[in-house]
């Protein structure tokens, strides 16, 4: 049965990217992407998309109309098509059983019950959000029990690896597909027919098939490798500031040893993003509910590490404004969780921002793609304040760099858009309250420039010495 019609249910940051590689690389399918929410899928049909992704509009402006669409009609599209993807958003539980930790898989099962109770005919299920080791079954469960007449599944694992910000290419580069599937004659002839799909674009020889839990776990697996190694190179950045070394020096030297590989080796303010945080604590509760209290102790370390690393970077901030920012002034610059998106869920500029401003410190924040109502949601949400209007008043999101740093007593930079690279120094220390004050967050400005103009500079693993006659303030390690 060649593949004529997929639909995928979720809109979101996996579903819409992914859905319009795979119409621009396969004319000669259907793609239908479908939301329950109208205003996600009426953004996917404007010409403002509702996420930023490098080269994502001219993917969409080719393929929309033609065999790509967006709908909200879910029922139809399940109907008609022969595989369907469900990239659904599993966020970490927040009450019950599991809260704080277990993947929430309402969302999942939501979609689940909705192919059941429209779907005739055969079906290949493709779980393409992140899931438990497992979730497959609890699926197939659904399905099959609410079988309609005549309805056949098939359900496969094929999990998403693309990183925002760089997923058009990861999309169309690929480094591997994992599909898993069943070891039966059906369930190896579903493996067959999505590998045709992806076959269109990547190399058969990266295309990867396994039994089902293997694939459900290698998706946790990579996740849970990439942020260890941000809190191994973060944990050195303490000991560097501490002893004089240099994490970048460390992580260079680290990074040519060709079995360890230099990449994800940056340190930083912390790792943010909706899934190293949501996917490691999927891992931890897992292992605790598989009694193997030694790993999930293992994994939660790497948590605790980033959390260490965050509020060590807020701490900075306020121990160096001699420990007081109450009523200071300080601008954000950067709010997104990396640069080149403009997604802040658990981005590190929401946990200084929050420390910041419970301190009283008045906050201008500029960050160049999110938009200022997405940052007002963030930090007024309830699980961050219970004074929503006091948190209001001490905001001021600007539209651009160089208003939101004029008069403040200091610079935080949470996020490594290239532009900050750019900006003018000069300009923005004379317009500063003296001493003027940058705290770079992601290492990198050029601090022996800004010393050089006269800011007092701090950055992550890295003791930044200013020359003698400029040290006003501070002690003399401290610039
Ligand atoms: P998202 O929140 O951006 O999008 C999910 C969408 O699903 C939302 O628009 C929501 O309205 C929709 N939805 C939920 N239930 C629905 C239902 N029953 N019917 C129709 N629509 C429904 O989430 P995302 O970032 O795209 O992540 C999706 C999954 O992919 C998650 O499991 C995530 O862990 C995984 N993942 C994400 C990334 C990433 O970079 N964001 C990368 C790899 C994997
Ligand atoms: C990550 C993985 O890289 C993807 O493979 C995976 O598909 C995705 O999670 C997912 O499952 O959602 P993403 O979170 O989009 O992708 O972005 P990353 O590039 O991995 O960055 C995550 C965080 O780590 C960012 O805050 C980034 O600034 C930080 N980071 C990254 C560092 O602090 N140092 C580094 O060296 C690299």
């Amino acid at each position: 049965m060649p593949i004529k019609k997929i639909c995928c249910i979720g809109a979101g940051y996996v579903g819409g990217p992914s859905c319009s590689v795979m119409a621009m690389k396969c004319p000669d399918i259907t793609v239908t992407v479908v939301d329950k929410s109208r205003e996600r899928i009426a953004q996917w049909n404007s010409e403002k998309l509702p996420i930023y992704e490098p080269g994502l509009d001219a993917v969409v402006r080719e393929c929309r109309g033609r065999n790509l669409f967006f709908s909200t009609d879910i029922e139809t599209a399940i109907r008609e098509a022969e595989l369907i993807f469900i990239s659904v958003n599993t966020p970490t539980k927040t009450f019950g059983m599991g809260k704080g930790r277990a993947a929430d898989l309402k969302y999942v099962e939501g979609a689940a019950r909705m192919i059941a109770s429209v779907a005739a005919g055969d079906k290949i299920v493709v779980e393409k959000s992140t899931v438990p080791v497992r979730a497959a079954e609890s699926v197939l469960k659904i399905l099959r029990a609410n079988n309609k007449p005549g309805a056949c599944y098939q359900i496969l694992s094929n999990p998403e690896f693309l990183a925002e910000g760089t997923a058009i290419d990861d999309l169309l580069n690929a480094d591997r597909v994992l599909i898993g599937g069943e070891d039966t004659p059906e369930g190896q002839a579903a493996i067959h027919e999505l590998s045709w799909v992806y076959e269109h674009w990547i190399p058969r020889s990266r295309i990867v098939t396994m039994n089902t839990w293997s694939s459900e776990l290698s998706k946790l697996a990579p996740n849970a490798f990439l942020a260890q190694r941000i809190s191994s190179i973060n944990s050195l950045s303490a000991v560097c500031e501490a002893t004089g070394a240099d994490v970048s020096e460390v992580a260079k030297a680290v990074g040519l040893d060709s079995r360890i590989g230099s990449k994800f080796l940056q340190a930083s303010v912390g790792f943010g993003g909706s899934c190293f945080q949501k996917d490691i604590l999927n891992l931890v509760y897992i292992c605790e509910c598989l009694n193997l209290p030694e790993v999930a102790a293992y994994w939660q370390q790497v948590i605790d590490m980033n959390e260490y690393q965050m509020t060590r970077f807020s701490e900075k901030v306020i121990q160096s404004l001699f420990n007081t920012v109450t009523g200071k002034q300080i601008a954000l610059l950067g709010f997104a969780f990396k640069k080149n998106t403009g997604d802040t869920r658990e981005s590190p500029a929401i946990h200084v921002a929050k420390t910041l401003l419970d301190e009283g410190a008045r906050l201008h924040i500029y960050d160049p793609k999110v938009d200022s109502s997405q940052i007002m949601h963030d930090l007024t949400h309830p699980m961050m304040t219970d004074q929503p209007e006091n948190v209001k008043n001490l905001i001021e999101i600007h539209s651009d760099p160089y208003t939101a740093t004029n008069g403040v007593h200091a610079i935080a930079l949470c996020t490594e858009w290239d532009e900050f690279l750019n900006l003018d120094y000069g300009k923005i220390y004379e317009g500063m309250m003296k001493p003027a004050y940058v705290f770079d967050g992601r290492k990198i400005l050029d601090h022996k420039k800004l010393i050089k103009i006269g800011f007092h500079v701090q950055t992550i693993g890295k003791r930044l010495q200013r020359p003698l006659v400029n040290r006003l303030w501070g002690s003399p390690n401290q610039v």
